[in-house]
């Protein structure tokens, strides 16, 4: 959650193109890439999604980008999704992809986005597969919102992710669960003013079991995404005491965060889904990593004095 003054602050540092040319070429920002991000090619990631398979886990593979400036590079980045959900179903591994809106064209404009999603959700279809909306920054709430109702009625195997840290949050569910709607809950990685969202992490913990409550309700298989143990333990008490079963939500997680407690729900019998990204774009994807856990950024900040100091 990027509510903190110190989350805004990295965050508004990273975007400086500046700071974004010199982290991405430095070898020290790398290794912290390889924590968070399965690799560059698609190869590496599906060797990673082979091994999370076997240990239990299913994922959601991501190739990372947003924001494609033309229709060409989201048309791009739409053949790129095509062929991972092949590569993941030939495999035999669950076949399920996380995209944002803004990779598959919303920028250049909302029909773009829709057509690379329709072309996108009919191969899935034929495939079995189930293709997630990632939620981006506020800016895109409404239009993302308004690409998935548009999407939904023709479609059952697309998801959508609405976020804690927003005040409007509590509406849209309601709304996209009276569509059917498969949604994800995470907390929110965006710096979002105070208008319109939290500015307290308790606040948006708070809303988030409220909401997560809601939802678990519902019986529409949600995705309760968030590392946050009080959270989490929250959820199985309450599924428990309201006889919600293990089958009818899922716990999702993202790829190298709380490794320990992906294995112990999964140990305990619960479903848990790795969101596994991979792809050359990762620099925005990890400073969102970064704001949301400062001790990411010490560690990185501490190696790269390290690697500056003359050897003794
Ligand atoms: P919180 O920030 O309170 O962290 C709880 C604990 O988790 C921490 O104490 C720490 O141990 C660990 N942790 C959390 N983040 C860490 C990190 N970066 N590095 C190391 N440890 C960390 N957001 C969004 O805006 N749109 C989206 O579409 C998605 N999609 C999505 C999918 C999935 C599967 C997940 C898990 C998350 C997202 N998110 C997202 C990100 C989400 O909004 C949120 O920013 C992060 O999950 C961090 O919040 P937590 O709920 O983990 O809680």
């Amino acid at each position: 959650m990027a509510g903190s003054l110190f989350s805004r602050l990295i965050l508004a540092a990273a975007n400086q193109p500046a700071v974004a040319a010199t982290a991405t070429a430095s070898p020290i920002t790398r290794g912290l890439v390889r924590r968070f991000v399965a690799g560059e090619a698609l190869d590496e990631a599906l060797a990673v999604a082979q091994s999370l398979g076997d240990g239990g886990f299913t994922v959601a593979m991501a190739y990372l980008g947003e924001n494609t400036a033309s229709a060409a590079e989201a048309d791009a980045a739409t053949d790129e999704a095509l062929r991972v959900l092949d590569a993941i179903s030939s495999r035999g591994l669950d076949p399920y992809i996380s995209v944002k809106p803004t990779q598959l064209g919303l920028d250049v404009g909302r029909h773009v986005a829709v057509s690379n999603a329709v072309r996108l959700l009919e191969h899935a279809r034929a495939l079995r597969a189930f293709v997630r909306l990632d939620m981006e920054s506020s800016s895109y709430t409404s239009a993302i919102i308004e690409v998935f109702s548009e999407l939904r009625p023709r479609f059952d195997n697309v998801g959508i992710v609405l976020q804690a840290s927003l005040y409007r949050t509590r509406a849209d569910l309601e709304a996209i669960t009276r569509l059917g709607g498969q949604v994800r809950l995470c907390k929110g990685a965006y710096s979002e003013p105070p208008h319109i969202a939290y500015r307290r992490k308790r606040d948006t913990d708070r809303n988030f079991v409220r909401l997560m409550e809601y939802l678990l309700r519902q019986d529409a298989q949600p995705a309760i995404a968030t590392h946050d143990p009080a959270i989490i333990d929250h959820a199985r008490d309450f599924a428990r005491v309201h006889g919600i079963g293990v089958d009818r939500f899922e716990f999702q997680m993202l790829y190298g965060v709380r490794r320990d407690l992906q294995e112990q729900l999964a140990r305990a019998g619960y479903r848990v889904r790795i969101y596994l990204p991979y792809g050359a774009q990762w620099y925005p994807y990890l400073t969102r990593r970064l704001a949301e856990r400062p001790a990411n950024l010490w560690f990185l900040v501490g190696n790269l004095i390290r690697e500056r100091r003359p050897p003794s």
